[in-house]
This record gives C-alpha cells, sequence and structure tokens, in this order.
C-alpha cells in the first residue's frame, strides 16, 4: 500500500507536452508547447512503436520549439507526441566516481556496475562563478612533466590550451599529465574521439593508475553533435562536483576544437549564419562560457584545465585557434617536426608561455628560464645555418654558447612516457645544465 501511495505521489501532476509540426533534417518544430520550454529543456519526441527519443531544445521560431535529438529521428512524424521532460538537465556526482569511465549523461560505460549518486545536483550547464567573487589563481602545481613544470609553469586554476596537429602526441602527453601530476583527482574528457582511441586511451596510456584517480567522460566522433557537445558540459559539471568538494582538480579536455564542431553542427541545423570557415556565432559564445568553467573557485579548491586544440594542417592562426588562445591564460605548443627529431613531449618551448609566469615563480628561477629561453633562441635564429655547416665556429661567442648547450637543454626538455618529474628537481637539474653560461 505505502508503495502503491509512493508510486501515486511519483506521477508527474501535469505532463506538458506539444506535437511535431514538422521535421527538416535533424531538426524538428514542435508546436503548442506553449512557454514551457527554454533554451536547453529535454523533451521526449514519441516516435511510432511508442519509442521514446531525447531532444533538446536548441532554439525557438515563431512560437514554435526547434529541438534536436539525441538519437535517431526515425518513425518520428506530424503529429507525434512531444513531451516536456525537464527544464534542465542535473547530474549527482560523487566521489566514488573516481576510476570510472562514463558517457555524456554521466551512464558508467566500463561494465563496473552502477555508478552511486551524490547528495548535490550539478547542472550540466552551469555559468562560471562570479569573476569578482572567485579567488586569484593559486600556488603553482606540479604537473609531473619537466617541460611544462620549468617553460610554463602552471598554477592551480590556471587554464592551459595545447595546440597540436593530429599524432604529435596530444594524448600521450595528457596521460602523462593525469597520471604524474600532484592534483587530487582528474577530471578527463574525450569529446569526439574515435572509438577506438578513446578505448586505447584509457587501456594503454591512461592505464590502471592513472585511471584510478580519474573520471572519464567519453563521447566518440559517432556520436550525434548534442551528445559530444554534452559531454564537454558533463565533464565541467563533475570537475565542479569535486572542486567544492575542496579538491585541486585537474581537468583534462581533448579536444575544444571537437567541442566547437559539434556546436557548429547544432548552430547551422538550426538555422544560423556561418561565419569564419563556417563557424556559427554561438560557437564563439559558447566556447568561452565551457572554459571559464574551469579555473579558481569561491571558496577553497579549484580546477586547472588544459584543453587541446586541434590545430589542422599546422595552421595556428584558424578561427578556433585562435579564439580559445585568447580565452586562455597561456599555451602549448606542440610541435610535428620536434617530434619527428624524436624528442617528446613535443614542446616548442620558444612558442609557449603561461601567462601566470613569471609571478608564481622565484627570481633566480626566472632568471634560469629567460637564460635557456636565450640560448635556445639564438639557435633557432641561425639552425639553418648550423645545419648546412655553413656556420663557423668562433665568429659569435653567443652562437657558440648555444650550440654548447644546446644537447643537454634538448635532453632535458625530452621525457619519457614513463618517467616521472618532479618541479623542484626541474629547476634543480635546469639550473646544473646551465652552471657558467652567461646570465
Ligand atoms: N613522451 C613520449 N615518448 C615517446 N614517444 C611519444 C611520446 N609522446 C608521443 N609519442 C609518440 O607519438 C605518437 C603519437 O602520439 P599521440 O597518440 O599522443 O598523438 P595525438 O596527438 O594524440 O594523435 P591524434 O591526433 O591522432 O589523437 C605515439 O604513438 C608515440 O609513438
Ligand atoms: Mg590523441
Amino acid at each position: 500500500m505505502d508503495q502503491l501511495i509512493q508510486d501515486i505521489e511519483n506521477i508527474p501532476r501535469d505532463v506538458r507536452f506539444g506535437r511535431v509540426a514538422g521535421i527538416r533534417g535533424l531538426l524538428v518544430d514542435v508546436a503548442d508547447i506553449g512557454n514551457a520550454v527554454g533554451i536547453g529543456s529535454r523533451l521526449a519526441l514519441e516516435a511510432r512503436g511508442g519509442r521514446k527519443v531525447e531532444a533538446e531544445v536548441v532554439g525557438i521560431d515563431q512560437g514554435r520549439a526547434q529541438v534536436m535529438a539525441f538519437g535517431s529521428l526515425e518513425g518520428v512524424g506530424a503529429g507525434a507526441r512531444a513531451e516536456f521532460v525537464a527544464q534542465e538537465p542535473e547530474i549527482q556526482p560523487d566521489a566514488t566516481w573516481a576510476g570510472r569511465v562514463v558517457d555524456a549523461w554521466a551512464r558508467p560505460t566500463d561494465g563496473k556496475g552502477p555508478l552511486k549518486p551524490g547528495g548535490t545536483p550539478y547542472r550540466l550547464r552551469a555559468a562560471p562563478p562570479p569573476a569578482y567573487a572567485r579567488q586569484r589563481v593559486g600556488p603553482r602545481i606540479d604537473l609531473g612533466v619537466r617541460v611544462l613544470n620549468t617553460f610554463t609553469t602552471c598554477c592551480r586554476g590556471q587554464r592551459l590550451g595545447i595546440f597540436a596537429g593530429s599524432g604529435v602526441g596530444k594524448s600521450v602527453l595528457l596521460s602523462m599529465l593525469a597520471r604524474y601530476s600532484k592534483a587530487d583527482v582528474t577530471v578527463i574528457g574525450l569529446i569526439g574521439e574515435r572509438g577506438r582511441e578513446a578505448r586505447e586511451f584509457i587501456e594503454d596510456d591512461l592505464g590502471p593508475e592513472g585511471l584510478a584517480r580519474s573520471v572519464v567522460v567519453v563521447a566518440t566522433s559517432d556520436e550525434p553533435a548534442l551528445v559530444r557537445r554534452q559531454a564537454a558540459y558533463t565533464t565541467l559539471a563533475i570537475a565542479e562536483y569535486f572542486r567544492d568538494q575542496g579538491k585541486d582538480v585537474l581537468l583534462l579536455m581533448d579536444s575544444v576544437t571537437r567541442f566547437a564542431l559539434a556546436q557548429r553542427e547544432i548552430g547551422l541545423s538550426a538555422g544560423e549564419p556561418p561565419t569564419t570557415k563556417g563557424y556559427t556565432p554561438t560557437v564563439f559564445s559558447e566556447l568561452p562560457k565551457l572554459l571559464e568553467r574551469a579555473g579558481p573557485g569561491t571558496a577553497q579548491g579549484s580546477i586547472t584545465g588544459l584543453f587541446t586544440v586541434l590545430v589542422e594542417g599546422d595552421d595556428h592562426n584558424e578561427p578556433i585557434a585562435d579564439a580559445v588562445r585568447g580565452i586562455l591564460d597561456g599555451h602549448v605548443v606542440l610541435e610535428r617536426a620536434i617530434g619527428e627529431r624524436g624528442r617528446y613531449p613535443a614542446v616548442n618551448v620558444l612558442r609557449s608561455i603561461s601567462r601566470a609566469m613569471p609571478g608564481c615563480n622565484e627570481v633566480d628561477e626566472t632568471q634560469l628560464i629567460g637564460q635557456a629561453r636565450r640560448l635556445l633562441s639564438t639557435y633557432e635564429d641561425m639552425a639553418e645555418l648550423i645545419r648546412l655547416g655553413a656556420y663557423r665556429a668562433g665568429s659569435d661567442p653567443a652562437v657558440d654558447e648555444a650550440i654548447k648547450y644546446r644537447p643537454a637543454i634538448e635532453t632535458f626538455l625530452t621525457q619519457g612516457k614513463d618517467e616521472k618529474a618532479d618541479l623542484g628537481e626541474g629547476f634543480d637539474r635546469l639550473a646544473g645544465i646551465l652552471e657558467g653560461a652567461a646570465a
């Protein structure tokens, strides 16, 4: 009897619904839903045979809701019922989620059983904390990767972009960060990856040791744009939960480019005009909304965010790379030529910057990095001539010095994927290498 009463209480009091009035490509027009829905609201479309298709409102046009579906529209016809489900999607993350792999709805996909929901709902599309209420970025964080620790030192709550072409070592670098950084927990969003790669990343690169302290959100490239975009929101929402628990979270997203592509697909379907390179205006308004959610919190706890950006054809000035660079607090550039030379991680230190530097480092450390950069850039300027054998030793003392220190610095920048680095040790080692070099 109690159960029956409970069940009756749980029946939604008013089921609001509209009717499908038209379908154009991926976009469904829903009429008569009234003012119940807004952008981001969830509906369930009823297909033939009673199958329910989850959908999201992406636009409103002349009183009709324009919705896109999370699944196939097969069997959805004119007049089909479109039931209102929720104003806004939420998830309830929990500390026990560490070590798990989930989908865009935070449902487990690793076959390790159900996930325990936490006590507080987190909105998938939460707004970033207000700028004035936010803490400043904290002390520096040991990322466990030597070249990043020293040449682009990162603070707790900072956000860095990792810019790279395909196959230049993004995944390996992210897995090193997940395994070796001194963060309390890592939240990893694999957005729009090829299915095979997501699995390889989790099993081979991350391994059991990396996975144990991570929550991984996966949406593969074959899933609809709405799902891929939502996976990015879910990644942020989970990171926000851990941040609110006072944890220092490391958030890794691979890649923001695929998030932008998903938003473009949604925007174009909803009838937005394409602008630069086919990207729609909402791509450029959604990017900061997403990226700004990483950062320091309003109390203890922070989200340090590293976001990869695919630079197709190694064009670092394409619109997404440009937009992301403008939003984040620094960028790390991975270069194919460096990887081909056999130096991994293939970071071009001369083109990478962290905007928290030099503020977060000691004076002598800043000096050290300045010195190393100078040597590298002197070498870089002369690299062609040196390689051709056209440079004569002794003609310029600065170049001679750059040539002399080059091999040791290159070795310093190299780090195997199974090698862990320590922040303090990195600076000490660099100091040892540069001893005797002109300041
Ligand atoms: N630290 C490292 N040490 C040795 N080899 C590395 C290292 N990092 C990357 N590599 C080499 O580079 C290859 C490509 O790396 P990775 O898969 O991380 O690239 P990616 O940028 O993620 O590629 P994609 O764009 O296809 O996702 C690896 O298979 C490996 O051979
Ligand atoms: Mg990869």
